[in-house]
């Protein structure tokens, strides 16, 4: 039986969750009754109406709850757990890679914040491409894992406009959390210690990230072992002092131009001066009786959730059912259009037009009509304007909810797991290499699935398109899903299925998470699955007989969300557990 299908089985993937978490809990965990009671608790779920906070990892969680409980807001909560996953989850947590933050303050509260002219929105702290960087300066054979591939980082910049702009708390009380677990460390658990144990292994080639993540016994990661940083508590103890100027202007940067000089990295103090982030409105549309609010460009996100919902729309699949063959097959062939659209337009917005027909609901009807039940429309048909070459993944997601009912989805990411693998030299953090998010090779795309479109090449300064999709679901005022998922091109899928699982076919918070997922993105022209009940060999087979390639695949995402309870009158918070994750309630 496969991970996924086991980690399926909710009794299995508790016990397991629980094996992987406890005793590592950062609060710590003893062999006294006390701790015995913390083992039976479920740290993937939680309820309340004091507030929400669900992320990969335990003690981030649990910072983003004491700040709500110290009365700071979703927006000081979320800036408080990003800086904490930058210590406790180095493979996507962050401060030298990029994202974006989706915020929805409900009407009532509107007036507290006279910036805000929209319902809901984005702070894009996308990387950017540095000044002196050009369409070809990649060739093919080129390591994502060097200084070249290197984005200016935008979070810091980001996080701190998030918190100006929306915070209640002073930044420092929101940035001391995360100082104090790099200094004093914290019990890394069974997923982290496999991880860091790995990428040990991969990249002995890179000096500072094997001091910096050593592992205490000089041996080997296990569950329990402590993880200190030094270098890291310093830099953040210089952002929690000087703000976002440490990072773009002082003490840090000077750190980060020495680590490029060294390793012949194309950032300059220009671009660390130039960067900023850039407050977007969200994209809005509406899927039944709920708004979505969800990742504008430079993201590819939202406008790709948004073609793919609306034309299943089209089809009465609510009356064929979740795992009726037709409304698989539709679901693909929604996304196997939306992702040619997404390859055909969409870069960064401050560079290219994004047109508008994109988000009208004409346009998603045209493409629905395009889709035929009796058979799978073969990649290759779908864009003869798009010249095809023949041919020779980590981020991180978490959701917060206030109990005033500001909402936050942020997903964040080095790109790679461990980024670029580049710690930068004395101060303790890692490069991302987003770099290698856009079209490396202008005009190769590929049937394997390279995209060389003229929208996401490379240009000074541009932001490099992405599919993180960070989104809230609205009704009446009140937000009632706020979701997100690392994996690459393959988050916008995930963030759709989760959308129908419980937007529409309105099942339960559990399920809507935990039900296997698929991919289509057009080109490679295949489906991916993640191989558990209730697919069956029925379903496989009809697929098949449609003319879709049908592969099993890896776990997709790791979606942390909360939801809203109506029968309860109360939120809900799930962790989604495919790797680990963890919920709390203030
Ligand atoms: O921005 C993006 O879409 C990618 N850099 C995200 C990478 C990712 O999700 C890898 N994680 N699993």
């Amino acid at each position: 039986m496969s991970d996924s299908k086991l980690l399926m089985q909710e009794g299995h993937s508790r016990r397991e969750f629980l094996k992987r978490t406890v005793g590592v809990l950062w609060c710590g965990a003893s062999s006294s009754g006390a701790s015995a009671q913390v083992q039976e608790r479920d740290f993937r779920e939680a309820s309340g109406r004091n507030g929400l906070v669900v992320s990969v990892s335990a003690p981030a969680t649990q910072v983003g709850i004491e700040i709500l409980r110290a009365g700071g807001n979703a927006v000081d909560a979320a800036v408080a757990v990003a800086f904490a996953l930058a210590v406790t989850y180095p493979p996507a947590g962050n401060i030298g890679g990029g994202g974006f933050m989706n915020v929805f303050v409900p009407p009532v509260l509107r007036a507290r914040f006279p910036k805000l002219s929209q319902p809901a929105i984005v702070v894009d702290y996308r990387e950017v491409a540095p000044l002196k960087a050009h369409r070809e300066m990649f060739q093919r054979g080129d390591s994502p894992h060097q200084h070249k591939a290197v984005g200016v980082p935008g979070t810091v910049a980001g996080l701190a406009l998030a918190h100006a702009m929306l915070g209640k708390l002073p930044w420092r009380r929101v940035v001391e959390p995360a100082i104090a677990l790099a200094r004093d460390g914290f019990a890394v658990d069974a997923p982290l210690a496999s991880s860091l144990q790995n990428i040990l292994n991969q990249s002995k080639a890179f000096p500072e990230l094997q001091r910096v993540f050593a592992p205490p016994d000089g041996q080997r990661w296990k569950a329990g072992a402590v993880l200190r940083q030094a270098d890291l508590a310093w830099t953040l103890k210089q952002i929690a002092d000087g703000g976002a100027e440490a990072f773009y202007h002082g003490p840090i940067a000077e750190k980060i131009i020495a680590e490029m000089q060294r390793g012949g990295g194309w950032i300059h103090r220009d671009d660390l001066k130039a960067y900023r982030p850039k407050l977007r409105s969200a994209i809005f549309f509406r899927f039944g009786q709920y708004e979505i609010y969800s990742n504008p460009p430079a993201s590819s996100g939202g406008i790709t959730l948004s073609l793919i919902l609306r034309q299943v729309a089209e089809f009465p699949y609510r009356q064929w059912g979740r795992w009726d063959l037709r409304t698989l097959h539709v679901l693909i062939e929604a996304m196997r259009r939306a992702y040619v659209e997404r390859a055909r337009w969409l870069g960064d917005p401050d560079f290219v037009p994004i047109p508008d027909h994109l988000l009208d609901p004409e346009f998603a009807r045209r493409l629905a009509k395009s889709i035929r039940l009796d058979r799978a429309t073969p990649s290759r048909e779908l864009a003869p304007d798009i010249v095809l070459t023949p041919e020779g993944t980590e981020t991180t997601h978490f959701s917060v909810l206030d109990a005033d009912g500001i909402a936050v989805a942020n997903t964040y990411t080095l790109e790679h797991s461990y980024g670029s693998r580049i710690v930068v030299r004395g101060a303790g953090f890692l490069l991302n290499n987003e770099m290698t998010d856009f079209n490396w090779f202008p005009e190769r795309t590929t049937a394997g699935g390279l995209i060389g479109t003229p929208p996401n090449q490379i240009a000074p300064g541009k932001r490099m398109l992405s599919s993180m999709t960070p989104t809230i679901a609205v009704r009446d005022s009140r937000p009632v899903l706020i979701t997100g998922s690392p994996g690459g091109r393959t988050i916008i899928n995930t963030v759709a299925q989760i959308i129908l699982n419980r937007l529409a076919f309105e099942l339960p918070p559990r399920s809507s998470v935990d039900l296997p997922r698929l991919h289509h993105q057009w080109f490679p022209d295949e489906v991916r699955y993640e191989p558990a009940d209730p697919w069956g060999a029925d379903l496989l087979q009809g697929l098949r007989r449609l003319g879709h390639k049908v592969l099993a695949a890896d776990r997709q995402g790791e979606a942390h969300s909360i939801f809203y309870d109506d029968e309860r009158a109360t939120y809900h918070a799930v962790a989604d557990g495919r790797v680990s994750g963890s919920a709390g309630s203030a």
